[in-house]
């Protein structure tokens, strides 16, 4: 049996962490997930596991990655969109965030989970057009929330269909800039967009933005 102390900080742990589609997720509340929030807060809302997440988690379960295929994940915060892609189809997978303060939430959840992968500190207006075409698949969930981003996001997803990126899937709940680059790639790059909803701890409920680029 494990000493007292042991069993009562694993309650805690549990307390705090939820399961879906069989991976684990720290809540923002979980003891380990508040001391790296002390440490160094995120800059840019990488501040938790984002409900677009759940929903491309969602749109995952159902429309599955090939096998051991090479992911992009952009604006991964804690990292949910690729830690799911590595533990249901053993991708390789790259997850990049401009705020290099979500690193430490990502590798907890992905420590909480087994599961490893490789991180960097990229903002998508930095992927050059010959990088994003070495990819199978770019995934992203909630980076489009503020005005000024709709520029930035359409341009990365051009120059990654234009390198030859197989499929782009990113999530979104339906703000305004996300709706408007969606729109914009359904006319120029024969994009599918359809409505979507996950459930976690609430209901989640948004888009899915998928074009296919074979
Ligand atoms: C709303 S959060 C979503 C995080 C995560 N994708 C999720 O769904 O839980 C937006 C993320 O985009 C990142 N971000 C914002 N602007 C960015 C940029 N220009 N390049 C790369 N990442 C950016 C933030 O640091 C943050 O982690």
């Amino acid at each position: 049996m494990p000493p007292a102390d042991t069993q009562q900080s694993r309650e805690i742990a549990d307390k705090f962490a939820r399961e879906h589609y069989g991976l684990r997720y720290l809540l923002a509340s979980h003891p380990t997930m508040r001391r790296l929030k002390r440490k160094q807060p995120s800059q840019l809302h990488g501040n938790k596991n984002w409900g677009a997440a759940f929903l491309l988690m969602e749109y995952l379960q159902t429309a599955p990655l090939e096998q051991a295929s090479k992911i992009l994940e952009v604006g991964c915060g804690w990292g949910l969109g690729s830690l799911f892609c590595v533990k249901h189809f053993h991708c390789d997978a790259l997850a990049t965030d401009g705020d290099p303060a979500v690193f430490p939430f990502l590798n907890a959840q992905a420590a909480a989970n087994g599961l490893t992968l490789t991180t960097e500190p990229r903002r998508f207006e930095s992927f050059p057009t010959e990088e994003l075409g070495r990819f199978d698949t770019l995934i992203a969930s909630d980076i489009c929330f503020w005005d000024d981003m709709a520029e930035e996001v359409y341009r990365m997803i051009e120059r990654a269909i234009h390198g030859g990126c197989g499929r782009i899937i990113i999530a979104d709940p339906g703000r305004p800039p996300f709706l408007d680059v969606a729109e914009a790639c359904v006319e120029d790059f024969y994009a599918d967009i359809h409505p979507i909803t996950a459930n976690s701890q609430r209901q989640h409920r948004g888009w899915i933005l998928n074009i296919e680029n074979r």
